[in-house]
Order: C-alpha cells, then sequence, then structure tokens
C-alpha cells in the first residue's frame, strides 16, 4: 500500500476555552452554525460524530433548551467517525453514547441515524456497507463504481492519549488507507485503548469534509496537543497530524489545561 498522499495543510484555527464547559459550548455552537448553514441551502446537514468521552457534553448542550431550537434534528444525517466491536447497547459502544446524549433526547428520526454495525462477525464486510450507506446518504456515486470519498458538512473528532483520532492508530495500516472510505483496524495492546477491534473512517474522508473540529480537554492531552500542533511532522506517530481538510476548516476546541504547553501556536481565547 503507497503511504497516503500529503494533503495540503490548512492553518487550524485553534481555540482556546476556559474549561470542558465553554469547550462544549463552543462546539456546540459551531454545530449550529454549521446545520443551519445546510438548512440555508435546502440540504440536510450529514455529521460524523466522535466517540470517547469528551464529545458527551457537547451533545447533551445540543439537546438542551439553549441549543435545542436552533437546528432541526430532523435535517440532519448523523454518521459515525468510528466504532468499536461491540454490541449497540455495549458501554464502549459509540453510538450507545451519542444516542443517549443526543440522539434520543433530540428524537432524532431512526432514519437518519447511521450507526456502524460494530457488531458484526465480519467486521470487513461491516467497513463496505458502510461505504455504501456513505455514498446513498451524500448522494454520490459508490467508491465500487469510482466515486470520490464522500464531502461531510463536519466532523467531530477527539484526540486519544497516543496522538490517535478516530481510531486510526499510530502505525496501523488504516492510516496509510488511500482508496477506500471504512476500514476495520485493531487498536494497539493495552493500557493506550482496548482491545477492541474498530471500524473508522480513514484520512480520505476526514480530509474531504468541508470542516472538521476536534475537542480536547484536561492537561493529560496537553504534552500530546503541543507535539501534534508544533512537533514535527509524523503522522505515523501522531495520526492526528495527518488530518488535514484539503479544501476545509481545520478547528480546534481546547480547554486551558490542554493548551497550557502550547508555545508557539497562534491561539484565540474564547
Ligand atoms: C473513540 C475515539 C477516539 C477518541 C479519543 C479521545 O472512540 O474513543 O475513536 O479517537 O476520540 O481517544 O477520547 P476521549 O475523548 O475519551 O479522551
Amino acid at each position: 500500500m503507497k503511504p497516503a498522499a500529503r494533503a495540503q495543510t490548512p492553518k487550524p484555527t485553534v481555540r482556546r476555552l476556559d474549561d470542558a464547559e465553554t469547550v462544549a459550548r463552543a462546539g456546540a455552537g459551531e454545530w449550529v452554525r454549521l446545520a443551519r448553514a445546510a438548512a440555508a441551502k435546502k440540504r440536510r446537514f450529514r455529521v460524523a460524530l466522535a466517540g470517547g468521552s469528551t464529545p458527551q457534553r457537547l451533545y447533551e448542550l445540543l439537546a438542551t433548551p439553549l441549543f435545542a431550537g436552533m437546528w432541526d434534528p430532523t435535517a440532519v444525517d448523523f454518521v459515525f467517525g468510528d466504532e468499536r466491536a461491540v454490541a449497540p447497547d455495549a458501554p464502549d459502544s459509540n453510538y450507545r453514547m451519542a444516542r443517549e446524549a443526543l440522539l434520543d433526547p433530540v428524537k432524532a428520526p431512526v432514519t437518519r441515524v447511521h450507526r456502524m454495525e460494530g457488531e458484526r462477525a465480519d467486521l470487513e464486510a461491516a467497513a463496505a456497507d458502510y461505504e455504501a450507506l456513505l455514498a446513498r446518504v451524500c448522494g454520490t456515486r459508490p467508491r465500487s463504481a469510482g466515486g470520490p470519498p464522500p464531502a461531510l458538512d463536519l466532523v467531530l473528532l477527539g484526540l486519544g492519549p497516543d496522538g490517535h483520532t478516530a481510531s486510526l492508530f499510530p502505525h496501523a495500516a488504516s492510516l496509510r488507507e488511500t482508496a477506500r472510505w471504512v476500514v476495520a483496524t485493531d487498536p494497539p495492546a493495552p493500557p493506550l485503548a482496548p482491545r477492541v477491534r474498530r471500524l473508522t473512517l480513514t484520512l480520505p474522508v476526514l480530509n474531504r469534509a468541508a470542516q472538521v473540529v476536534f475537542v480536547v480537554e484536561g492537561e493529560a492531552k496537553a504534552e500530546r496537543l503541543a507535539e501534534v500542533l508544533e512537533g514535527p511532522r509524523d503522522p505515523e506517530r501522531l495520526p492526528a497530524q495527518g488530518v488535514a481538510p484539503a479544501q476545509g476548516r481545520l478547528v480546534w476546541l481546547v480547554d486551558r489545561a490542554a493548551a497550557s504547553k502550547l508555545a508557539h501556536t497562534e491561539v484565540a481565547d474564547g
């Protein structure tokens, strides 16, 4: 497999927020803005949800009266950035977290919620089916018919302690994928991540998005964040560095603790 073509690196926007709550609020604000922009064009808003724990509060906020009146859940296609090979009601299912925090509270129509089927025995087949689903959702030609990767309106991502994002782990073949849109992959051995197989969108899809928003919180992420944003470019070791939407906007929403080791990144407060 050839190494992934280096996308044009856009200058990221890095916003430093006071704490986890203001990071979540800023994320909800980005969501609402983009959802409304899609609605103004009479299009459905296509968003890829992140897993992990950080986005949970952002999802909860979107369902609160403050935000819920500002976007229309029936005009959204909810897809997933990655999923663990577990049942949809398992404690570590990304779908379960999103359903409880956001999808059920806003009554997202079941026909608009497109989960990755991590419970299937054949994860490679589940990945191929998810590619076909993405093409249908985005109204484009499937990959099998030569279609380009789908262009999502918003991709939400987190930063793992080892620099991974979605389920693109350091030195994994999935990171070098240039053709497939969705792959099955193995995380590294514990303790960095539970050793459960994963499904993940690949860089060709992440880098086609109109906007990518990373949400990062806490001092434990500070050093890794500084490496990703300021260190030498090495996406094999730091997969998050591989995210560089070719024609999109790249936004990092980070709290003060996570931003504490940034030395020369241009940071906007608030
Ligand atoms: C997951 C995501 C993963 C996550 C980061 C950050 O399903 O866990 O794939 O990329 O976003 O590991 O996780 P936290 O938000 O829990 O720190």
